[in-house]
């Protein structure tokens, strides 16, 4: 699809939100790490365990039995050591996923090239990385001044160890931009911009579903928070003044 069309990618954690992804046509469903902010309740990714991963996914899968599947490699499941790396990732792609997420730059370039030597599509993950947020000091904007010359040789590694697409997040547009440029393969922005060949957005996010922290970068394409918190005040408003259940709700001895 790159420079034919755009590619979408949506986060999904559950079955449902797996169903409407793949009625409505979403390249590819990623279920990421984001799980452990917008699902679990954690304060980061760092706590999410391959457990976590494997029963979202699994969910994910029996929502959508004919999307292509991204299964996000949590934080230290591949850090250790390759053969460990190898060994998780296999658990991923037998719970329902079509290909791995790694996240990283030339640390992981010896991984990728083992996970695709043994059959496992790769996805790569560069700029913010949030599995690293407590090196990097903080959710940063990466790809400034000579960082983009690190960002572009890690981008051209990932892409000559194997991997079929990368992640670029939170990175300014110009980096972005002469990243996308210099690779065959497609790149997938989340922050970074206009110039990837793909655009990828946590459903919690897109559809505002949140506690009101929204980065910058994001399009809002609902507010479902006001929605449900409408709706559950409804309820709890009938039910308390006796106007739930009504008539048409009751089951009665037939006639
Ligand atoms: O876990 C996730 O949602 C991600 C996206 C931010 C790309 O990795």
């Amino acid at each position: 699809m790159k420079g034919k069309e755009p590619i979408t990618v949506v986060t999904a954690y559950d079955y449902f939100s797996a169903k409407i992804c793949e009625r409505v046509g979403i390249d590819m469903i990623l279920v990421g790490d984001s799980l452990g902010n917008v699902v679990l309740g954690y304060e980061s990714t760092l706590n999410v365990e391959m457990e976590d991963m494997e029963r979202h996914i699994q969910a994910v899968r029996r929502g959508a039995p004919n999307s292509f599947i991204i299964g996000d490699m949590p934080f230290m499941s591949y850090q250790t050591s390759d053969d460990e790396g190898m060994r998780n990732a296999g658990r991923l792609m037998k719970a329902g996923s079509n290909c791995v997420k790694v996240e990283g730059g030339l640390r992981v370039v010896p991984l990728v090239k083992k996970l695709v030597d043994s059959g496992i599509p790769v996805m790569g993950h560069i700029g913010l990385t949030p599995q690293s947020v407590n090196q990097i000091g903080g959710y940063r904007i990466q790809g400034k001044g000579k960082d983009a010359d690190r960002m572009i040789v890690a981008a051209k590694s990932l892409e000559e160890a194997g991997i079929f697409s990368l992640v670029i997040e939170l990175t300014i547009e110009e980096t972005t931009r002469a990243i996308t440029e210099s690779l065959l393969i497609p790149t997938i922005g989340i922050g970074a911009g206009r110039y990837c060949d793909g655009q990828v957005l946590v459903w919690h996010d897109l559809l505002g579903i949140n506690d009101g922290k929204i980065p910058r970068f994001v399009k809002k394409y609902a507010n479902l928070n006001t929605e449900i918190e409408k709706a559950l005040s409804d309820y709890v408003k009938d039910v308390k003044e006796h106007m739930f259940p009504e008539e048409n709700h009751v089951f009665k001895e037939d006639k």
